[in-house]
């Protein structure tokens, strides 16, 4: 791609639920746009020292969503790619903040899918002693609207692998520099 286009390119904020596949994505829009990647659950764990699981249980959930307020306000709007945390549209300054800076993209996936690809993963605290699909179904049926209020683009997780995933977000990407 082009020095120009990639400079014109707007920077995408990734949003889904957890395991949707926003760092993977995000990582390959990274390196295809030549743009940095950051992941906000990366950003907090730096910050608190703490895994995520650590900060659930050292504070509480309510601690961990102000960390991710804190970091989504300090890092939106600047030139990168933007994975959030599955929860980061809970709030509505957050919402609001997403969308005053698009574009945002849901990469939507079932809790099916879902439950399937994270079964098991220790650092999932909303899911960690309980039915990973009966909390899932419950988590869609809570953020798939807030996701969906935010979002300006949305992409079916599930009919695609990533690469075209990627594909199909730069070729978004490029057509909103043509508007
Ligand atoms: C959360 C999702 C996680 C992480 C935290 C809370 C959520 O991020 O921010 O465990 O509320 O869905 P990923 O979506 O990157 O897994």
């Amino acid at each position: 791609m082009k020095k120009k286009t990639l400079r014109l390119l707007p920077h995408p904020v990734l949003i889904g639920l957890m395991g949707c596949g926003k760092s993977s994505i995000g990582r390959r829009l990274s390196k295809k746009l030549k743009m940095p990647l950051v992941d906000l659950d990366d950003i907090i764990v730096q910050e608190a020292g703490m895994s995520i699981p650590e900060i659930f249980a050292h504070d509480d959930e309510q601690h961990f969503r102000d960390l991710e307020s804190a970091a989504l306000a300090r890092h939106i709007g600047h030139r990168v790619i933007l994975a959030s945390g599955g929860g980061v549209i809970l709030r509505e300054a957050n919402r609001k903040l997403l969308k005053s800076h698009p574009p945002v993209i849901w990469l939507k996936a079932s809790p099916e899918f879902i439950a399937h690809r994270i079964a098991g993963d220790p650092n999932r605290p909303l899911l960690a002693n309980q039915d990973a699909l009966t909390r899932l179904t419950e988590l869609a049926a809570e953020r798939y609207p807030l996701y969906s209020e935010c979002a300006d683009l949305v992409i079916d997780r599930e009919s695609m692998e990533k690469d075209d995933i990627t594909e199909c977000i730069i070729k978004y990407l490029k057509k909103c520099v043509k508007k």
